[in-house]
C-alpha cells in the first residue's frame, strides 16, 4: 500500500533551511527521497549543511547510524537557492519558511506556478492552517499541513492536517511519506489552530507559568516535577527554551489572530520574557543560560 502510494513520489523540495527545514530535509534524504533544500542565500545553506554533517558524524560515532547510509543520504541531498527550478522537479514540496502569512501566500502562489500538476504542496507550519495558503493556489485539493516536531530528526510524530478541500488521496500519500520517514502519524480530521500536540504542550506550559507567576515554586523545580514526577523528557521551561520563546509567543498570537479569543493571547509571563529578547537556546539565554 505504502509502496503503491509512493510510486510517483521520488523527489522532495524542502523550502527553508533553518532548524526545522534542515532536519526535515535530512530525514527525507535518509528515508531514500531525492531531496533538495532551498533557501534565499548560500550562507544559510552552508550553515545548514555544516550542522547536518556534524549531527550525522555524531550519530555515526555513537553507532546510531551506519556511515554508508549517511553517505548515501548526502548523495541524495542537495542545496539550492533556485526555488522555481527545484519545485519544477518536485513531487512533494514541504514549506518550512518564516511563520508569516503574507510570505507563505506568495510562496504557495509561486510553487503552484512552478510545480507539475501532480505535486503536493505541504506546509510545516503549526500556526498557519493550510486553508490560509490553499486559496493562493489552483490546487487546494493538494495542499495540507505536514507538521514536524523539534528536533525533527529525533521526534517520532508528524501531524497531518487537511483543509476542507484537501483530497483523501493527498492525505493518503502524505501518510505514506510520513511512514517512509519512520514517523508516527497524528491525523487530524479538520483544522484547529495549534493542532493537537502544541495545544497539549501549551496547556501544560500555561499552568507552569501560572504556578511560577503565583510564586508557588521556582521554574527549575516545576521542570523537575514534569521530568521526574511525570516522566516528561523535558520540563515546560526547558521546552520553551528548545522551541524558542519567540516561537511560543508567535504560536499564541497566531491563534489569537485566528480566533479573536482573549484566552489565546500569550500568558503575561511569556510576553514579558519574549520582550527581553532572550529566546532560549538559539540566543544563548532563555529561562536557562546556554552561553557556556
Ligand atoms: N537535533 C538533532 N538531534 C538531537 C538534538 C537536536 N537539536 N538534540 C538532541 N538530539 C539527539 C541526539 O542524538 C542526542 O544525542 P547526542 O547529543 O549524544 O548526539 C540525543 O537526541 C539525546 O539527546 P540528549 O542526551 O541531549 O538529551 P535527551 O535524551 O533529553 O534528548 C530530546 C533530547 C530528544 C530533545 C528530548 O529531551 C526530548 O524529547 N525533549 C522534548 C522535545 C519536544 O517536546 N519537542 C516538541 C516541541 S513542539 C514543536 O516542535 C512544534 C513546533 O510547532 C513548536
Amino acid at each position: 500500500m505504502v509502496d503503491d502510494l509512493l510510486q510517483n513520489i521520488r523527489r522532495i523540495a524542502v523550502i527553508g533551511s533553518g532548524t526545522m527545514g534542515s532536519q526535515i530535509s535530512m530525514a527525507c534524504a535518509l528515508a531514500g527521497f531525492e531531496t533538495t533544500v532551498v533557501d534565499i542565500v548560500d550562507e544559510a545553506l552552508e550553515k545548514a549543511e555544516a550542522s547536518l554533517r556534524s549531527r550525522m558524524e555524531r550519530d555515526v560515532s555513537k553507532g546510531r547510524r551506519q556511515q554508508a547510509d549517511v553517505d548515501a543520504a548526502f548523495d541524495r541531498l542537495s542545496f539550492s537557492t533556485d526555488s522555481d527550478q527545484v519545485v519544477s522537479g518536485a513531487d512533494v514540496v514541504i514549506e518550512a519558511a518564516t511563520e508569516n502569512l503574507e510570505i507563505k501566500r506568495k510562496l504557495f502562489a509561486g510553487f503552484d506556478q512552478a510545480a507539475p500538476e501532480h505535486t503536493i504542496l505541504a506546509t510545516n507550519s503549526s500556526t498557519i492552517v493550510s486553508s490560509q495558503v490553499a486559496d493562493a493556489t489552483n490546487r487546494a485539493d493538494k495542499v495540507c499541513n505536514f507538521h514536524f516536531f523539534n528536533p525533527a530528526l529525533v521526534m517520532k510524530a508528524v501531524e497531518i492536517v487537511p483543509n476542507d478541500q484537501t483530497s483523501t488521496y493527498t492525505i493518503d500519500v502524505m501518510c505514506a511519506v510520513a511512514q517512509r520517514l519512520g514517523k508516527h502519524v497524528v491525523q487530524l480530521h479538520r483544522e484547529i489552530p495549534g493542532f493537537v500536540a502544541n495545544r497539549l504542550m501549551n496547556a501544560l506550559r500555561d499552568e507552569a507559568l501560572n504556578l511560577y507567576q503565583a510564586g508557588i515554586a521556582s521554574y527549575e523545580d516545576i521542570d523537575v516535577a514534569a521530568r521526574d514526577a511525570l516522566g516528561h523528557p523535558m520540563g515546560p521551561f526547558e521546552l520553551m527554551d528548545l522551541v524558542g520563546i519567540d516561537v511560543s509567543y508567535f504560536i499564541d498570537m497566531a491563534e489569537y489572530d485566528q480566533t479573536g479569543q482573549d484566552a489565546a493571547l500569550p500568558h503575561p509571563v511569556l510576553k514579558e520574557k519574549y520582550e527581553t529578547g532572550d529566546y532560549g537556546r538559539k540566543t544563548g539565554r532563555g529561562w536557562y543560560n546556554y552561553e557556556n
